[in-house]
């Protein structure tokens, strides 16, 4: 059955009070919209685990830092309703940027430390603004568990930090990334790329695979890192961001998979921001 659509701060909390007082366990899956098997997989891991199950579609103007990137990210809120009938999710929470961000919204949740590296680097701001957006949903939804991709690993560390300080009462639990039949992760962001580009994508996941061996064989990383980079501007990306080892637990960055690593990266190709990560397992 295709859910019900909520728009409403009011609505949302008396539907879930309700939910709460009957003794049901509840989940949400925040999402930006033009939801694919990724966010679907969320959605099933979450009502696996759940009695209720709420996503969540906010397009949140405060984590773009392009108003280009903002007016381009794909609008499909039916399709992304209909999409979701088969997985009996419970209801669909769209509130518009009045309910988010009222007149006067002044506050900002700022995650510090975590946040300065990766994606934080590159793109200042952005997770003030995931931090603010999701704090928000948590505290609107009163949900008891929060389900994010790893796809966005640098992401589900700074939220599960931001409900830990803030003493948040909500589970936030990582799923497994979810990929194309040739490695590229899915993301709403490959609808944006050009049928050529779509074609030399995979190529990231692919020279990340290549570093994680060469690691697995002792060969040095700044080494594999360098060749790996020539590797992708070569296949055509115009901008590799970054390609990095760090510690998985505080994202401090390593040199040698000396403790349980992932290898984090993004690039650009044809403009559109590709991002990808991957666990290197700690080598003695
Ligand atoms: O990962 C996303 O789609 C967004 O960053 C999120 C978590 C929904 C916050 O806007």
């Amino acid at each position: 059955m295709i859910p019900d659509i909520v728009r409403t701060r009011s609505a949302i909390r008396t539907i879930v009070a309700k939910w709460k007082a009957a003794g049901e366990t509840v989940a949400i899956v925040p999402t930006m919209g033009a939801l694919h098997q990724g966010h679907l997989s969320l959605v099933k891991a979450a009502r696996e685990q759940c009695d209720r199950v709420i996503v969540t579609i906010f397009i949140n103007p405060k984590q773009f830092n392009n108003p280009e990137d903002l007016e381009n990210y794909p609008r499909t809120e039916k399709a992304d309703a209909q999409k979701l009938a088969p997985y009996n999710c419970d209801l669909v929470y769209v509130p518009d940027g009045a309910q988010m961000y009222p007149e006067g919204f002044a506050s900002t949740v700022l995650v510090e430390g975590i946040t300065d590296c990766l994606c934080g680097s590159h793109r200042p701001g952005h997770f003030d603004g995931v931090s603010t957006v999701v704090a928000k949903l948590f505290l609107q939804t009163q949900a008891d568990f929060a389900f994010f991709g790893e796809k966005d690993f640098q992401q589900l560390q700074v939220v599960r930090t931001m409900a830990r300080d803030l003493d948040i009462p909500i589970s936030v639990i990582g799923c497994p990334t979810i990929r194309e039949s040739d490695g590229l992760v899915m993301s709403s962001r490959n609808l944006l790329l050009s049928e050529t580009a779509r074609k030399i994508a995979p190529a990231l996941g692919r020279e990340m695979q290549a570093v994680i061996k060469g690691l697995a064989q002792g060969k040095p990383f700044q080494k594999l890192q360098k060749m790996a980079i020539s590797n992708l501007e070569v296949a055509g990306f115009n901008a590799v961001e970054y390609l990095e080892l760090r510690a998985s637990n505080d994202l401090s960055l390593l040199d040698t998979p000396s403790q349980e690593g992932r290898l984090f990266a993004a690039a650009r190709l044809e403009g559109v921001r590709l991002i990808d990560n991957l666990a290197v397992p700690a080598r003695p």
